[in-house]
């Protein structure tokens, strides 16, 4: 996974910055009444996001990812996130101890056995009523041409398992069938990226 991400992670923002930064700024947006709450950003990369929402004045920050090489990107600058480099699918947090959990981008590139053991995780680690906010792919009837040219883009580039996983995930519906209605309620969803990235935001079911 070091190696893995080894290259991409002293790119990513930068080669990213357009078309990643409305989509920031959507879910700061999302997430604004959550100031005091503990959020954590599961497959958090460079923790790009997670230093908005610092800027903003959000005081519990967590991040995990597997990668050091990410994770190395998201310890620089003035801020006072948490760092923890750990599996998302079996964190060491204890049961309900987050508000909020991010999953920005993480799960098209999963195989359908870690996609679900991570919903399974995030569950746990949420508390009653907590709050999943999922960014990822949609691929729909209200996705553009050129939403669609994008974004297969950007995974092409990606290549291997992850390209591989993300045409998976593409065949098989997505995110709906991944975030099954017995863990988690759908609360609210909006569009970026020409229709083709999704905003949702779910609530934990008991
Ligand atoms: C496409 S990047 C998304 C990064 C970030 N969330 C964003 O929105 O830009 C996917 C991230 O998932 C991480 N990752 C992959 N498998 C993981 C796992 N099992 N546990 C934790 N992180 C993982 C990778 O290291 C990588 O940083």
């Amino acid at each position: 996974m070091k190696k893995e991400y080894g290259f991409t992670a002293k790119i990513y923002d930068p080669m990213l910055y357009l078309a990643l930064n409305p989509i920031r700024k959507a879910v700061l947006k999302e997430l604004i009444d959550h100031r005091e709450s503990r959020i954590l950003d599961l497959c958090c990369g460079t923790g790009n996001q997670l230093k908005m929402l610092s800027r903003n004045g959000f005081k519990s920050l967590h991040c995990l990812d597997l990668s050091e090489s990410m994770l190395e990107v998201a310890r620089r600058g003035d801020h006072s996130i948490n760092v923890h480099r750990e599996d998302a699918a079996r964190t060491g947090f204890g049961d309900g101890e987050f508000d909020v959990v991010i999953l920005s981008f993480a799960l098209h590139e999963k195989d359908r056995k870690t996609q679900l053991e991570i919903i399974q995780e995030a569950h746990r680690i949420l508390g009653d009523d907590g709050t999943l906010l999922v960014v990822d792919f949609i691929f729909d009837e209200r996705t553009s041409g050129p939403g669609r040219f994008g974004a297969t883009m950007i995974e092409r580039m990606a290549g291997g398992e992850h390209y591989r996983n993300f045409k998976g995930y593409k065949q098989s519906g997505g995110l709906s069938e991944i975030i099954g209605e017995k863990m988690f309620r759908h609360a609210n969803s909006i569009r970026r990226a020409y229709g083709a990235v999704t905003i949702s935001t779910y609530r934990r079911s008991p």
